[in-house]
């Protein structure tokens, strides 16, 4: 793994976003990490799918023939992760040991095994450190479940999206069948609603607000709705410190 040991203070910061993370928590579907991409762009700034991580745990656990539920030979894998979430011509695209998994980590195999392996505290605690290297160098945009509650706890502006399950989950078809990734209408469903209440009930780092979180119900709102929102937030945290495009 690339590891950018220290922790980032979301306080002072340089014109360009140096020193400011800007967690975007919430559920799958809820339509986090098309708005932090999205933002992350405007802003010029860097980008983290926090979950890839977790889904490149559990890619690799699968693909060396372990079990997702065995702790073990999670944090093994964890330990030994070569990650990187990089800008490339076809946008941000996620590497695991040199190679673009991007697509692989979407199949509905790996998004479980993901959120087996992200409940042991021994995977959390080895993704953490990469995680928190992020803007030092710019500012930085990351989505995930527990970025605002325990990775920077310390971030001036954060939000939490959320949306109804039903919508989340017409939206997590789509999004699989543009992809052209093979999936099971049935199991597909049944899949993100066990992670749901596996991801809100694990003790360890679970799926929640932080307290000072702006809540966004994406339900029935447009992306440009939505980002007109958060651009106003953004702007009257941090207005005087960063440029928009
Ligand atoms: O895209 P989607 O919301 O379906 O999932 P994801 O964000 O790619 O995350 C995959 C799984 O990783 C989730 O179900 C969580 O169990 C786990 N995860 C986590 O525990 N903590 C994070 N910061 C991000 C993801």
């Amino acid at each position: 793994m690339v590891a950018r040991e220290g922790l980032v203070v979301s306080g002072q910061a340089s014109r360009n976003g140096a020193g400011i993370v800007i967690p975007v928590d919430g559920p799958a579907g809820s339509g986090k990490s098309t708005m932090a991409k999205i933002i992350a762009e405007r802003l010029g700034w860097d980008y983290l799918e926090s979950g890839a991580l977790y889904r490149a745990v559990g890619l690799k656990v699968l693909e060396s023939g372990g079990d997702p539920d065995n702790p073990d030979e999670a944090a093994r894998q964890a330990g030994a992760l070569r990650f990187e979430c990089r800008k490339t011509p076809d946008g941000w695209r996620n590497f695991l040991d040199g190679e673009d998994v991007t697509d692989k980590l979407r199949e509905e195999r790996v998004s479980d095994s993901s959120s087996k392996v992200s409940a042991v505290p021994a995977v959390r605690e080895a993704l953490l450190a990469f995680q928190r290297g992020y803007g030092r160098e710019r500012g930085a945009l990351l989505d995930g479940r527990d970025i605002g509650t325990v990775v920077f706890p310390e971030a001036r502006l954060k939000f939490f999206m959320d949306a109804d399950i039903e919508i989340r989950i017409s939206r997590r078809f789509n999004e699989l069948r543009e992809k052209k990734i093979d999936f099971d209408q049935e199991k597909m469903a049944a899949n993100l609603r066990a992670r749901d209440k596996r991801d809100r009930e694990r003790t360890t780092a679970p799926l929640r607000p932080a307290d000072d979180a702006i809540p966004i119900d994406t339900s029935n709102k447009t992306i440009d709705q939505i980002l007109e929102y958060m651009i106003g937030e953004i702007c009257r945290e941090y207005g005087q410190l960063i440029d928009l495009r």
